[in-house]
């Protein structure tokens, strides 16, 4: 049933960090004064110029902010040869939100300069974090190796596996990468462990969790920090037509470059907004679609959207993306859908390829395949509306860490893009 659409999409969450019935904070009683402390801090550091005023700068001259927004002309030339095709006159002026070229090559680097400088401020000095694509890792290592902190990051085995080259990155950069061996292996695995370890260490460590998920205060903290996507995009895209955009499309694992996109134009009803779930195999196999697949339960602290089989036990999500296979998603994703704000759709592995390639061939930019799920969805909306609509997407993240996937569902490094592809 759709929950009641409230006056504002962009209040919440309440106090007790609940969307709606989704939300809030369900963990063990030894990490509830954690979490309070934390949710004090945010909220102080939220109001205080000089916490502000250093986020910011980090955000410009080590990140390298504002991200471009930039014209995917030969995409959009591309779409409207389709429509064309099928005797239709139409296709969307296509944007690429260009989060892929922030140092570290994806959006995880926003959210987490904002918790470690917190961290700082909480003199914590021990991080720990979870990582799936291992991006939030390598945002995690390199923010701890500038600030001199410790640094554990736990990753599923076979996301250490299938993300070889961040997991050099994260040792080169000092952290500690620990392989997980529990239940699939995967991102779930990372964060139980990590909230193990953040309940044994108290004192000195800091949990920086890398997406909008996870007790409150975090998916609050993490889309207040993302929010800089959403924000910058609405300025730019004043600049470049002088309007708002017509529609935004972003993929969702726990939902965080997603929500940075989304929050800023929650409450203009002109805008249409889209979050891509992984469909895996399809819906009617493994997949990774919470939205799409699941049902309410609670998992890592906070009731959302879960795959579940019938006892309620957790099912292993599957995607082609070791960024967006996590079984869950955040809650006010959850929220979004029920109110009817959000549509959610799925792309599957097979049509996040196509669109890596396609957009490699296209544009020159390599996605990485998390953004590729929701570009796949721009590639088969964009030609059905007018020539006049915007579409923004949000380019996540660089597809470097993704070629050697890529190129195994390929049959090998030789075999990379057709070039019919191009035209
Ligand atoms: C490039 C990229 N995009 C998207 C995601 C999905 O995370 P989220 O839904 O929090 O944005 C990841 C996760 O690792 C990622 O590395």
């Amino acid at each position: 049933m759709l929950a009641q659409a409230p006056n504002s999409y962009r209040t919440g969450p309440d106090e007790r960090g609940h969307f709606g019935i989704f939300g809030g904070r369900f963990v063990a009683e030894t990490l509830m004064p954690l979490i309070l402390d934390l949710e004090r801090e945010y909220v102080a550091a939220k109001s205080d110029p000089a916490f502000r005023a250093e986020l910011d700068h980090l955000l410009t001259h080590y990140v390298g902010r504002p991200s471009p927004l930039y014209y995917a002309e030969r995409l959009t030339a591309y779409g409207r040869a389709k429509a064309a095709t099928e005797g239709r006159r139409g296709g969307a002026k296509i944007y690429f939100k260009r989060e892929e070229l922030n140092h570290t090559g994806a959006h995880k680097i926003n959210n987490v300069l904002g918790q470690i400088l917190l961290a700082r401020r909480m003199g914590k000095t021990r991080i720990i974090a979870e990582t799936g694509a291992g991006q939030h890792g390598v945002a995690t290592a390199t923010a701890c190796a500038r600030f001199g902190l410790d640094c554990v990051v736990y990753m599923g085995s076979v996301d250490v596996e299938r993300q070889k080259p961040n997991v050099f990155r994260m040792n080169l950069l000092g952290a500690k990468v620990v392989p997980v061996q529990s239940g699939a292996r995967t991102l779930k695995d990372a964060m139980n462990e990590a909230l193990r370890d953040w309940v044994t260490n108290v004192a000195d460590t800091f949990y920086c969790i890398g997406t909008a998920a996870g007790p409150h205060p975090y998916p609050a903290m993490v889309r207040d920090f993302q929010c800089v996507i959403g924000e910058e995009v609405r300025r730019q895209m004043q600049e470049a037509e002088g309007r708002l955009p017509d529609s935004l499309f972003a993929c969702i694992g726990g939902g965080s470059n997603a929500i940075g996109l989304f929050h800023p134009f929650l409450d203009e009803p002109t805008v249409q907004i889209y979050g891509v779930e992984a469909a895996g195999f399809g819906l009617d196999k493994k997949h990774a679609a919470s939205l799409a697949g699941g049902r309410p339960g609670v998992l890592h602290g906070n009731r959302t959207y879960l795959l579940m089989d019938a006892d309620g036990q957790i099912e292993e999500g599957h995607s082609i993306s070791a960024g967006l296979d996590y079984p869950g998603i955040g809650p006010e994703h959850a929220w979004l859908k029920e109110t009817g704000r959000v549509t959610y759709l799925s792309a599957t592995d097979a049509e996040a390829l196509d669109a890596f390639r396609l957009c490699s061939a296209q544009e020159g930019i390599i996605p990485a395949l998390e953004p590729a799920h929701a570009l796949a969805k721009v590639a088969e909306l964009a030609p059905q509306f007018p020539e006049d609509h915007l579409i923004v997407v949000n380019i996540s993240g660089r597809g470097d860490k993704d070629i050697f996937t890529v190129a195994d569902h390929l049959g090998g490094m030789e075999a990379a893009t057709p070039v019919g592809l191009r035209r």
